[in-house]
């Protein structure tokens, strides 16, 4: 079976510099699970900081959105590096589209991809990534730790989510995206629409947290929100 990781920017890279134990850490949980693995990586404050330079330059926002890409297919190349580094066969290219990575995902234990068209954001490719390999279950993993009802960083009174349905994450998602801007929801509502639609099971977990991350591969319970 295949399972989709979404890997945000912000558990690869949280301080600046690549989490190498964090790397080698998920190069160990996929080795050691019995599941064939799509993956996709953010860019996290990397794509960040070069979009708004870009910006500041006068480039337009489809060009900051490219350099941002550039920066998730970096951290790609860099998952790649460390799945190598624990013996597992991956493909060669930089996989930029879905249809191309049909083939590698049957051929390979894993497939990674960073970004792929500019107005997106992994999130969704995540969940398109799923849907062209026929993966049921998604997990995604970052600094936030599951689904709350409000942003548990401005309020300590948050609720979190230890399930919901698709109804309510899509409501919960449209609520946030109304509010001002900054607010930043952990999926974003494509992302949200598009694992309804297919029927995705999707877990959110902390990078921080292995035991749930592999609890979440396994469709298993874990400290984070299941969204099903
Ligand atoms: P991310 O998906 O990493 O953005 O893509 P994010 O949600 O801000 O990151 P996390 O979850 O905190 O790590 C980074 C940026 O790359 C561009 C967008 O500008 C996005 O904000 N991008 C990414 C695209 O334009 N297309 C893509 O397919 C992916």
């Amino acid at each position: 079976m295949h399972v989709v990781l979404s890997i945000g920017g912000s558990a690869i890279n949280p301080k600046g510099e690549p989490d190498l134990d964090f790397l080698r850490a998920m190069a160990q949980i996929i080795k050691k699970s019995k599941n064939n693995f799509g993956i996709l990586t953010g860019g996290g404050s990397m794509a960040r900081v070069y979009a708004k330079a870009a910006r500041e330059l006068g480039a337009s926002e489809y060009e900051a959105d490219s350099i941002a890409i550039t920066s998730t297919r970096q951290n790609a190349q860099l998952l790649i590096a460390a799945l190598r580094g624990a013996g597992l066969k991956t493909h060669n290219r930089i996989i930029t589209d879905f249809e191309e990575a049909k083939e590698p995902a049957v051929e390979n234990k894993v497939v990674v991809m960073g970004g792929t068209i500019p107005g997106i954001t992994t999130d969704t490719d995540a969940v398109l990534l799923a849907e062209a390999i026929g993966a049921k279950r998604l997990v995604n993993i970052s600094n936030v730790d599951a689904i709350y009802d409000t942003d548990p960083r401005k309020n300590p009174k948050a609720r979190k989510y230890a399930k919901m349905s698709y109804d309510e994450l899509n409501k919960l998602a449209a609520e946030s995206d109304k509010r001002t801007a900054g607010t930043h929801f952990v999926f974003d509502m494509l992302a949200c629409k598009l694992i309804a639609r297919s029927k995705i099971e999707t877990h959110f977990v902390s990078g921080k947290n292995k035991k749930d991350i592999e609890n979440a591969i396994e469709g298993k319970g874990h400290n984070g929100t299941i969204v099903k």
